[in-house]
Protein backbone atom coordinates (compact mmCIF):
# COMPACT_ATOMS: atom_id res chain seq x y z
CA UNK A 1 0.00 0.00 0.00
CA UNK A 2 0.83 3.51 -0.94
CA UNK A 3 -0.13 6.89 0.58
CA UNK A 4 -0.06 10.55 -0.46
CA UNK A 5 1.48 13.37 0.88
CA UNK A 6 1.05 16.60 -0.38
CA UNK A 7 3.57 19.47 1.03
CA UNK A 8 2.67 23.62 0.46
CA UNK A 9 5.76 25.68 1.07
CA UNK A 10 6.11 29.32 0.39
CA UNK A 11 9.80 29.97 0.59
CA UNK A 12 8.54 33.73 0.50
CA UNK A 13 7.10 33.38 4.00
CA UNK A 14 8.70 34.73 7.90
CA UNK A 15 10.11 32.57 9.85
CA UNK A 16 12.65 32.61 12.71
CA UNK A 17 16.40 32.83 12.00
CA UNK A 18 17.97 29.17 12.21
CA UNK A 19 19.91 29.57 15.40
CA UNK A 20 23.43 28.24 14.38
CA UNK A 21 24.04 26.77 18.27
CA UNK A 22 21.14 24.83 17.34
CA UNK A 23 23.68 21.58 16.13
CA UNK A 24 25.37 21.82 19.68
CA UNK A 25 26.77 18.49 21.41
CA UNK A 26 28.20 17.31 24.41
CA UNK A 27 30.91 15.65 25.87
CA UNK A 28 30.60 14.03 29.53
CA UNK A 29 33.51 12.69 31.52
CA UNK A 30 31.33 9.58 31.54
CA UNK A 31 31.97 6.44 29.94
CA UNK A 32 34.18 6.58 26.78
CA UNK A 33 33.19 9.69 25.77
CA UNK A 34 36.80 11.10 26.65
CA UNK A 35 38.93 8.13 27.85
CA UNK A 36 39.12 6.00 24.96
CA UNK A 37 36.48 7.97 23.11
CA UNK A 38 38.25 11.58 22.00
CA UNK A 39 41.45 10.89 23.78
CA UNK A 40 43.46 7.75 23.60
CA UNK A 41 47.09 8.50 23.53
CA UNK A 42 48.06 5.07 22.54
CA UNK A 43 45.98 5.14 19.72
CA UNK A 44 47.86 4.93 16.12
CA UNK A 45 45.96 8.15 15.31
CA UNK A 46 46.69 9.90 18.17
CA UNK A 47 48.31 13.35 18.11
CA UNK A 48 50.84 14.37 20.50
CA UNK A 49 48.47 15.66 23.20
CA UNK A 50 46.48 11.90 23.07
CA UNK A 51 43.83 13.04 20.81
CA UNK A 52 42.61 10.56 17.97
CA UNK A 53 42.92 12.02 14.97
CA UNK A 54 40.11 9.45 13.04
CA UNK A 55 38.01 11.02 16.26
CA UNK A 56 38.43 14.68 15.45
CA UNK A 57 38.40 14.36 11.34
CA UNK A 58 34.46 12.03 12.39
CA UNK A 59 33.37 15.37 14.38
CA UNK A 60 34.12 18.11 11.94
CA UNK A 61 32.27 16.01 9.28
CA UNK A 62 29.12 16.16 11.85
CA UNK A 63 29.07 19.70 11.37
CA UNK A 64 27.93 20.48 15.12
CA UNK A 65 28.92 23.94 16.36
CA UNK A 66 28.88 23.81 19.97
CA UNK A 67 30.00 21.53 22.71
CA UNK A 68 28.49 20.92 26.45
CA UNK A 69 31.55 20.45 28.75
CA UNK A 70 32.55 18.46 31.41
CA UNK A 71 28.87 17.29 32.59
CA UNK A 72 25.95 15.91 33.05
CA UNK A 73 26.03 14.29 36.25
CA UNK A 74 29.57 14.26 36.52
CA UNK A 75 29.66 18.21 37.02
CA UNK A 76 27.73 17.57 40.18
CA UNK A 77 30.57 16.56 41.86
CA UNK A 78 33.59 18.23 39.80
CA UNK A 79 36.52 20.17 41.22
CA UNK A 80 37.56 21.84 38.09
CA UNK A 81 41.01 22.51 39.90
CA UNK A 82 41.80 18.85 39.93
CA UNK A 83 41.62 18.67 35.90
CA UNK A 84 44.67 22.43 35.46
CA UNK A 85 48.01 22.00 36.35
CA UNK A 86 50.98 19.20 35.33
CA UNK A 87 49.35 16.24 34.17
CA UNK A 88 51.62 13.99 36.49
CA UNK A 89 50.71 15.95 39.89
CA UNK A 90 46.56 16.09 39.00
CA UNK A 91 44.64 14.08 41.60
CA UNK A 92 43.11 10.71 40.81
CA UNK A 93 39.36 11.10 42.07
CA UNK A 94 36.44 8.62 42.71
CA UNK A 95 33.91 10.02 40.07
CA UNK A 96 30.49 9.20 42.53
CA UNK A 97 28.05 10.06 39.61
CA UNK A 98 29.21 7.06 37.67
CA UNK A 99 31.03 4.83 39.84
CA UNK A 100 34.17 5.10 37.92
CA UNK A 101 37.46 6.70 38.32
CA UNK A 102 38.62 10.02 37.01
CA UNK A 103 42.52 10.56 36.56
CA UNK A 104 41.92 13.61 35.60
CA UNK A 105 44.17 13.61 32.63
CA UNK A 106 42.12 15.77 30.24
CA UNK A 107 41.09 19.17 31.85
CA UNK A 108 39.78 22.47 30.55
CA UNK A 109 43.02 23.19 28.62
CA UNK A 110 43.33 20.13 27.14
CA UNK A 111 39.58 20.29 26.39
CA UNK A 112 39.36 23.69 25.28
CA UNK A 113 42.56 23.30 22.85
CA UNK A 114 40.47 20.02 21.68
CA UNK A 115 36.96 21.94 20.72
CA UNK A 116 39.40 25.11 18.95
CA UNK A 117 40.52 22.10 16.53
CA UNK A 118 36.91 20.24 16.27
CA UNK A 119 35.41 24.23 15.35
CA UNK A 120 33.10 23.66 18.04
CA UNK A 121 32.35 26.66 20.97
CA UNK A 122 32.50 24.97 24.60
CA UNK A 123 30.04 25.39 26.71
CA UNK A 124 31.08 25.02 29.79
CA UNK A 125 28.77 24.08 32.90
CA UNK A 126 29.57 24.84 36.42
CA UNK A 127 29.64 22.20 39.62
CA UNK A 128 26.09 23.55 41.87
CA UNK A 129 26.03 20.26 43.54
CA UNK A 130 28.55 19.73 45.93
CA UNK A 131 30.25 23.29 45.32
CA UNK A 132 28.39 27.40 44.87
CA UNK A 133 29.38 30.28 43.64
CA UNK A 134 32.49 31.21 44.82
CA UNK A 135 33.78 27.75 43.15
CA UNK A 136 32.16 29.37 39.97
CA UNK A 137 32.70 32.30 40.00
CA UNK A 138 36.43 31.41 40.88
CA UNK A 139 36.46 29.05 37.49
CA UNK A 140 35.25 31.80 35.56
CA UNK A 141 38.18 34.16 36.56
CA UNK A 142 40.51 31.17 35.93
CA UNK A 143 39.11 30.79 32.27
CA UNK A 144 37.93 34.53 30.78
CA UNK A 145 40.43 37.05 33.69
CA UNK A 146 43.17 38.51 31.04
CA UNK A 147 45.69 38.34 33.77
CA UNK A 148 47.41 39.77 37.19
CA UNK A 149 45.00 38.28 39.22
CA UNK A 150 46.36 34.52 41.01
CA UNK A 151 43.55 32.66 39.18
CA UNK A 152 44.05 34.38 35.49
CA UNK A 153 48.24 34.58 35.99
CA UNK A 154 48.12 30.38 36.99
CA UNK A 155 46.25 29.90 33.97
CA UNK A 156 48.72 31.75 32.19
CA UNK A 157 51.10 29.53 33.88
CA UNK A 158 49.95 26.12 32.73
CA UNK A 159 50.60 27.44 29.27
CA UNK A 160 47.38 29.56 28.39
CA UNK A 161 48.67 32.91 27.85
CA UNK A 162 45.25 33.60 26.40
CA UNK A 163 42.14 34.05 28.10
CA UNK A 164 40.05 31.18 26.88
CA UNK A 165 37.13 33.83 26.58
CA UNK A 166 33.83 31.13 27.43
CA UNK A 167 30.79 32.69 26.73
CA UNK A 168 28.08 30.13 27.68
CA UNK A 169 28.06 28.96 30.81
CA UNK A 170 25.23 26.24 32.55
CA UNK A 171 24.51 27.04 36.21
CA UNK A 172 24.52 23.29 37.50
CA UNK A 173 22.82 20.21 35.35
CA UNK A 174 19.32 18.42 36.10
CA UNK A 175 19.22 19.57 39.89
CA UNK A 176 15.46 18.90 40.19
CA UNK A 177 16.46 14.88 39.62
CA UNK A 178 17.14 13.18 42.98
CA UNK A 179 19.97 10.96 41.29
CA UNK A 180 21.84 14.02 41.24
CA UNK A 181 24.69 14.55 43.38
CA UNK A 182 23.43 17.93 45.21
CA UNK A 183 20.05 17.52 44.29
CA UNK A 184 17.83 21.06 45.25
CA UNK A 185 14.60 21.86 45.49
CA UNK A 186 13.37 24.87 43.22
CA UNK A 187 13.66 27.34 46.08
CA UNK A 188 17.37 25.98 47.04
CA UNK A 189 18.33 25.73 43.43
CA UNK A 190 16.91 28.73 41.85
CA UNK A 191 18.54 30.99 44.93
CA UNK A 192 21.67 29.50 44.61
CA UNK A 193 21.86 29.88 40.16
CA UNK A 194 20.95 33.65 41.44
CA UNK A 195 23.39 34.32 43.69
CA UNK A 196 26.17 32.52 41.24
CA UNK A 197 24.82 34.22 38.38
CA UNK A 198 24.55 37.73 39.67
CA UNK A 199 28.59 37.31 40.95
CA UNK A 200 29.29 35.01 37.78
CA UNK A 201 28.45 38.64 35.85
CA UNK A 202 30.08 41.13 37.86
CA UNK A 203 33.37 39.08 36.77
CA UNK A 204 32.65 38.82 33.22
CA UNK A 205 29.37 40.85 32.19
CA UNK A 206 29.23 39.52 28.69
CA UNK A 207 28.61 35.70 29.13
CA UNK A 208 25.52 33.86 28.30
CA UNK A 209 23.98 31.93 31.62
CA UNK A 210 21.67 28.94 31.07
CA UNK A 211 19.70 27.93 34.76
CA UNK A 212 19.03 24.41 34.61
CA UNK A 213 15.39 23.74 34.16
CA UNK A 214 13.64 19.83 34.43
CA UNK A 215 15.12 17.34 33.48
CA UNK A 216 12.87 15.43 31.69
CA UNK A 217 8.91 16.66 30.79
CA UNK A 218 7.33 13.88 33.17
CA UNK A 219 9.04 15.17 36.40
CA UNK A 220 6.52 15.43 39.19
CA UNK A 221 7.78 18.90 39.37
CA UNK A 222 7.61 19.74 35.90
CA UNK A 223 6.09 23.01 35.85
CA UNK A 224 6.59 24.56 39.20
CA UNK A 225 10.48 23.86 39.14
CA UNK A 226 10.84 26.03 35.98
CA UNK A 227 8.30 28.70 37.73
CA UNK A 228 10.02 28.54 40.39
CA UNK A 229 13.79 28.96 39.16
CA UNK A 230 12.66 31.60 36.69
CA UNK A 231 11.09 33.90 39.59
CA UNK A 232 14.45 33.92 41.31
CA UNK A 233 16.38 34.03 37.68
CA UNK A 234 14.66 35.56 35.26
CA UNK A 235 16.66 39.09 35.23
CA UNK A 236 20.12 37.15 35.42
CA UNK A 237 19.63 33.91 32.72
CA UNK A 238 19.78 34.18 29.29
CA UNK A 239 18.59 30.27 29.12
CA UNK A 240 16.78 28.31 30.71
CA UNK A 241 17.55 23.90 30.10
CA UNK A 242 15.25 21.41 28.44
CA UNK A 243 16.63 17.65 28.61
CA UNK A 244 14.46 15.25 26.48
CA UNK A 245 15.62 11.75 26.35
CA UNK A 246 13.12 9.07 24.43
CA UNK A 247 13.42 5.47 23.64
CA UNK A 248 10.71 2.77 22.32
CA UNK A 249 8.63 1.12 24.74
CA UNK A 250 7.72 -2.60 24.24
CA UNK A 251 5.57 -2.98 20.82
CA UNK A 252 4.75 0.03 20.91
CA UNK A 253 6.98 1.91 18.22
CA UNK A 254 4.36 4.28 16.53
CA UNK A 255 5.04 6.01 19.87
CA UNK A 256 8.78 6.58 19.69
CA UNK A 257 8.47 7.58 16.18
CA UNK A 258 6.29 10.38 17.56
CA UNK A 259 8.68 11.55 20.08
CA UNK A 260 9.13 14.85 17.97
CA UNK A 261 5.22 15.69 19.25
CA UNK A 262 6.38 15.26 22.49
CA UNK A 263 9.28 16.68 22.69
CA UNK A 264 7.33 20.10 20.22
CA UNK A 265 4.59 19.62 23.45
CA UNK A 266 7.32 19.95 25.93
CA UNK A 267 8.76 23.11 24.23
CA UNK A 268 5.20 24.32 23.87
CA UNK A 269 5.09 23.87 27.80
CA UNK A 270 8.38 25.37 28.78
CA UNK A 271 7.72 28.47 26.03
CA UNK A 272 4.57 29.30 28.11
CA UNK A 273 5.99 29.42 31.50
CA UNK A 274 8.53 31.70 30.30
CA UNK A 275 6.27 34.18 28.72
CA UNK A 276 4.28 34.12 32.13
CA UNK A 277 6.67 34.46 34.45
CA UNK A 278 8.24 36.98 32.70
CA UNK A 279 4.88 39.14 32.78
CA UNK A 280 4.56 38.38 36.13
CA UNK A 281 7.86 39.92 36.92
CA UNK A 282 7.81 42.13 34.37
CA UNK A 283 11.05 41.02 32.73
CA UNK A 284 11.67 42.73 29.13
CA UNK A 285 14.79 40.67 28.67
CA UNK A 286 13.68 37.25 26.39
CA UNK A 287 14.61 33.88 27.85
CA UNK A 288 15.38 31.31 25.24
CA UNK A 289 15.20 27.55 25.66
CA UNK A 290 18.78 25.74 25.41
CA UNK A 291 17.87 22.06 24.80
CA UNK A 292 21.27 21.15 26.13
CA UNK A 293 20.81 17.28 25.78
CA UNK A 294 18.54 15.73 23.78
CA UNK A 295 18.68 12.04 21.71
CA UNK A 296 17.28 8.86 21.55
CA UNK A 297 18.52 7.15 24.91
CA UNK A 298 17.36 3.15 26.07
CA UNK A 299 16.81 4.20 29.72
CA UNK A 300 14.60 1.91 31.06
CA UNK A 301 17.42 -0.44 29.84
CA UNK A 302 20.19 1.60 31.68
CA UNK A 303 17.76 1.83 34.86
CA UNK A 304 16.61 -1.74 35.38
CA UNK A 305 19.53 -3.63 34.09
CA UNK A 306 22.78 -1.98 33.63
CA UNK A 307 23.56 0.64 36.46
CA UNK A 308 22.38 -1.69 39.32
CA UNK A 309 25.43 -4.06 37.41
CA UNK A 310 27.86 -0.87 37.66
CA UNK A 311 27.08 1.07 40.80
CA UNK A 312 27.66 -2.47 42.64
CA UNK A 313 30.67 -3.43 40.75
CA UNK A 314 34.51 -1.49 41.19
CA UNK A 315 35.21 2.01 40.33
CA UNK A 316 36.86 1.36 36.31
CA UNK A 317 38.40 3.99 34.06
CA UNK A 318 36.34 4.90 31.40
CA UNK A 319 33.65 1.63 31.65
CA UNK A 320 31.66 0.94 28.89
CA UNK A 321 28.50 3.24 30.11
CA UNK A 322 25.08 3.32 27.98
CA UNK A 323 27.17 2.34 24.33
CA UNK A 324 23.47 2.11 22.82
CA UNK A 325 23.68 0.49 19.17
CA UNK A 326 21.25 3.00 17.22
CA UNK A 327 19.16 1.15 14.84
CA UNK A 328 17.50 2.51 11.20
CA UNK A 329 14.17 3.77 13.63
CA UNK A 330 16.69 5.76 16.12
CA UNK A 331 18.16 7.47 13.07
CA UNK A 332 14.57 8.36 11.74
CA UNK A 333 13.40 9.74 15.35
CA UNK A 334 16.78 11.44 15.89
CA UNK A 335 16.16 13.31 12.65
CA UNK A 336 12.52 14.21 13.30
CA UNK A 337 13.58 15.48 16.48
CA UNK A 338 15.65 18.04 14.43
CA UNK A 339 12.64 18.92 12.85
CA UNK A 340 11.14 19.68 15.54
CA UNK A 341 13.62 21.71 17.27
CA UNK A 342 13.95 23.71 13.87
CA UNK A 343 9.98 24.27 14.11
CA UNK A 344 10.36 25.97 17.29
CA UNK A 345 13.62 27.67 16.49
CA UNK A 346 11.36 30.61 17.25
CA UNK A 347 12.30 30.05 20.86
CA UNK A 348 14.72 26.81 21.30
CA UNK A 349 18.41 28.98 21.34
CA UNK A 350 20.24 26.17 21.52
CA UNK A 351 20.18 22.34 21.47
CA UNK A 352 22.94 19.40 22.27
CA UNK A 353 22.64 16.37 20.79
CA UNK A 354 23.59 13.89 24.08
CA UNK A 355 26.67 13.11 24.06
CA UNK A 356 28.88 12.96 21.00
CA UNK A 357 31.17 10.21 21.39
CA UNK A 358 30.72 6.28 22.50
CA UNK A 359 27.72 7.47 25.44
CA UNK A 360 24.96 7.55 23.41
CA UNK A 361 26.66 9.08 20.78
CA UNK A 362 26.53 9.35 16.75
CA UNK A 363 30.46 8.51 16.78
CA UNK A 364 31.61 5.03 18.23
CA UNK A 365 35.40 3.81 19.06
CA UNK A 366 37.47 0.83 19.65
CA UNK A 367 40.36 1.02 21.70
CA UNK A 368 43.27 0.68 19.08
CA UNK A 369 40.75 0.26 16.60
CA UNK A 370 38.33 1.87 14.41
CA UNK A 371 36.08 4.89 15.04
CA UNK A 372 32.75 4.96 13.26
CA UNK A 373 29.25 6.48 12.16
CA UNK A 374 26.64 5.18 13.73
CA UNK A 375 23.15 5.35 12.25
CA UNK A 376 22.00 8.55 13.95
CA UNK A 377 25.26 10.57 12.58
CA UNK A 378 23.58 11.08 9.29
CA UNK A 379 20.60 12.61 10.19
CA UNK A 380 22.49 15.17 12.48
CA UNK A 381 24.95 15.73 9.48
CA UNK A 382 22.74 16.15 7.00
CA UNK A 383 20.61 18.76 9.03
CA UNK A 384 23.32 20.55 10.82
CA UNK A 385 25.48 21.37 7.35
CA UNK A 386 22.40 22.30 5.18
CA UNK A 387 20.07 24.40 7.74
CA UNK A 388 20.62 28.43 7.16
CA UNK A 389 18.85 30.95 6.81
CA UNK A 390 15.33 31.04 8.20
CA UNK A 391 12.76 28.28 8.81
CA UNK A 392 9.71 27.68 7.40
CA UNK A 393 7.11 25.66 8.16
CA UNK A 394 5.49 24.10 5.21
CA UNK A 395 1.59 23.04 5.20
CA UNK A 396 1.07 19.80 5.19
CA UNK A 397 -1.45 16.44 3.92
CA UNK A 398 -0.27 13.05 5.06
CA UNK A 399 -1.87 10.21 6.11
CA UNK A 400 -2.17 9.77 9.72
CA UNK A 401 -0.84 6.87 12.44
CA UNK A 402 -2.09 6.36 15.70
CA UNK A 403 0.02 6.36 18.47
CA UNK A 404 -0.81 5.36 21.83
CA UNK A 405 1.22 8.45 23.50
CA UNK A 406 0.06 11.37 21.69
CA UNK A 407 -3.27 10.26 19.34
CA UNK A 408 -3.33 10.47 15.65
CA UNK A 409 -0.36 12.11 14.04
CA UNK A 410 0.68 12.51 10.67
CA UNK A 411 2.37 10.10 8.80
CA UNK A 412 5.14 12.92 7.60
CA UNK A 413 6.53 15.37 9.18
CA UNK A 414 8.59 18.70 7.29
CA UNK A 415 10.31 21.66 7.63
CA UNK A 416 12.41 24.19 5.70
CA UNK A 417 14.69 26.66 5.73
CA UNK A 418 15.72 29.00 3.21
CA UNK A 419 18.73 30.88 2.31
CA UNK A 420 18.69 33.57 -0.08
CA UNK A 421 18.15 31.27 -3.19
CA UNK A 422 18.82 28.13 -1.46
CA UNK A 423 16.06 25.76 -0.16
CA UNK A 424 16.51 22.89 2.39
CA UNK A 425 13.56 20.48 3.15
CA UNK A 426 13.52 17.88 5.96
CA UNK A 427 11.01 15.14 6.20
CA UNK A 428 10.47 12.31 8.06
CA UNK A 429 7.94 9.76 7.40
CA UNK A 430 7.03 8.11 10.42
CA UNK A 431 5.06 4.74 8.98
CA UNK A 432 6.29 1.32 9.40
CA UNK A 433 4.09 0.16 6.64
CA UNK A 434 3.37 1.98 3.75
CA UNK A 435 6.00 4.25 1.16
CA UNK A 436 3.97 7.30 0.75
CA UNK A 437 3.92 9.31 -2.81
CA UNK A 438 4.97 13.09 -2.13
CA UNK A 439 4.32 15.99 -3.89
CA UNK A 440 5.70 19.50 -3.24
CA UNK A 441 4.67 22.68 -3.78
CA UNK A 442 7.09 24.86 -4.16
CA UNK A 443 5.68 28.36 -5.54
CA UNK A 444 9.34 28.96 -7.10
CA UNK A 445 11.01 26.78 -9.50
CA UNK A 446 13.87 24.61 -8.45
CA UNK A 447 16.74 24.32 -11.25
CA UNK A 448 18.81 22.64 -8.87
CA UNK A 449 17.72 19.16 -7.33
CA UNK A 450 19.38 16.78 -4.71
CA UNK A 451 17.51 14.29 -2.82
CA UNK A 452 18.95 12.09 -0.09
CA UNK A 453 17.12 9.35 2.07
CA UNK A 454 18.02 7.05 5.06
CA UNK A 455 15.84 3.78 5.77
CA UNK A 456 16.43 0.49 6.06
CA UNK A 457 19.11 -1.35 3.83
CA UNK A 458 18.04 -3.84 0.72
CA UNK A 459 16.88 -6.58 3.10
CA UNK A 460 17.59 -5.24 6.03
CA UNK A 461 15.19 -4.40 8.97
CA UNK A 462 14.29 -1.65 10.94
CA UNK A 463 17.11 -2.36 13.64
CA UNK A 464 19.76 -2.97 11.46
CA UNK A 465 23.21 -1.08 13.54
CA UNK A 466 26.04 0.00 11.74
CA UNK A 467 29.01 -1.73 13.65
CA UNK A 468 32.95 -1.56 13.20
CA UNK A 469 33.03 -4.35 11.02
CA UNK A 470 30.29 -3.40 8.80
CA UNK A 471 28.12 0.17 8.32
CA UNK A 472 25.42 -1.01 6.34
CA UNK A 473 22.98 1.91 7.60
CA UNK A 474 23.87 5.37 5.51
CA UNK A 475 21.94 7.99 3.61
CA UNK A 476 21.51 6.89 -0.41
CA UNK A 477 19.85 9.05 -3.44
CA UNK A 478 16.66 10.42 -3.26
CA UNK A 479 15.09 10.27 -6.83
CA UNK A 480 12.93 13.59 -7.70
CA UNK A 481 10.98 14.44 -10.47
CA UNK A 482 10.06 17.83 -11.49
CA UNK A 483 7.59 19.48 -13.41
CA UNK A 484 7.95 21.21 -16.84
CA UNK A 485 8.92 24.50 -14.77
CA UNK A 486 10.39 23.08 -11.38
CA UNK A 487 8.22 24.21 -8.89
CA UNK A 488 6.44 20.91 -8.32
CA UNK A 489 8.70 17.79 -6.86
CA UNK A 490 7.66 14.10 -6.78
CA UNK A 491 9.08 11.69 -4.93
CA UNK A 492 8.53 8.41 -2.92
CA UNK A 493 9.67 7.89 0.56
CA UNK A 494 9.84 4.69 1.80
CA UNK A 495 8.16 3.33 5.03
CA UNK A 496 10.50 4.00 7.91
CA UNK A 497 12.57 7.03 6.35
CA UNK A 498 14.55 10.41 6.83
CA UNK A 499 14.89 12.51 3.51
CA UNK A 500 16.93 15.73 2.95
CA UNK A 501 15.81 17.95 0.03
CA UNK A 502 18.80 20.56 -1.37
CA UNK A 503 17.27 23.22 -3.72
CA UNK A 504 18.82 25.90 -5.50
CA UNK A 505 16.31 27.88 -7.07
CA UNK A 506 18.86 30.83 -8.56
CA UNK A 507 17.99 31.18 -12.46
O1 LIG B 1 23.81 12.13 29.08
C1 LIG B 1 23.77 11.21 30.14
C2 LIG B 1 23.21 11.81 31.41
O2 LIG B 1 21.85 12.10 31.21
C3 LIG B 1 23.79 13.12 31.88
O3 LIG B 1 24.93 12.98 32.65
C4 LIG B 1 22.67 13.67 32.72
O4 LIG B 1 22.68 15.08 32.74
C5 LIG B 1 21.41 13.10 32.11
O5 LIG B 1 20.59 12.54 33.04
Amino acid sequence: MTSSTRIVLDPAAPGAAVPPRLFGTFVEHMGRCVYDGIHEPGHPTADAAGFRRDVLELVRELGATVVRYPGGNFVSGYRWEDGVGPSDERPVRLDAAWHSTETNQVGLHEFADWAEQAGLELMQAVNLGTRGAAEAADLLEYTNHPAGTALSDRRRRNGRDEPFGVRLWCLGNEMDGPWQIGHKTADEYGRLAAETARLMRFIDPDIELVAAGSSNHEMPTFDAWERTVLRHTAGLVDHISVHAYYEEAPGDPESFLASGVGLDRYLGDVARIIDEVRAEEGIEKPIGISVDEWNVWNQTRWNEVDKPDVFTGDWPIAPRLIEDDYTVTDAVVVGSLLITLLRRADRVTMANLAQLVNVIAPIRTEPGGAAWRQTTFFPFQLTATAAAGHVVIPEIAAASVDTDRYGAVDAVDAVATVDGDDIAVFLAHRSLTEATEVELRLGVAAHEVEGVVLTTPDGGDRDTVNAAASQPVAPVPLRVETDDDGSVLRFTLPPLSWARLRLGTAR
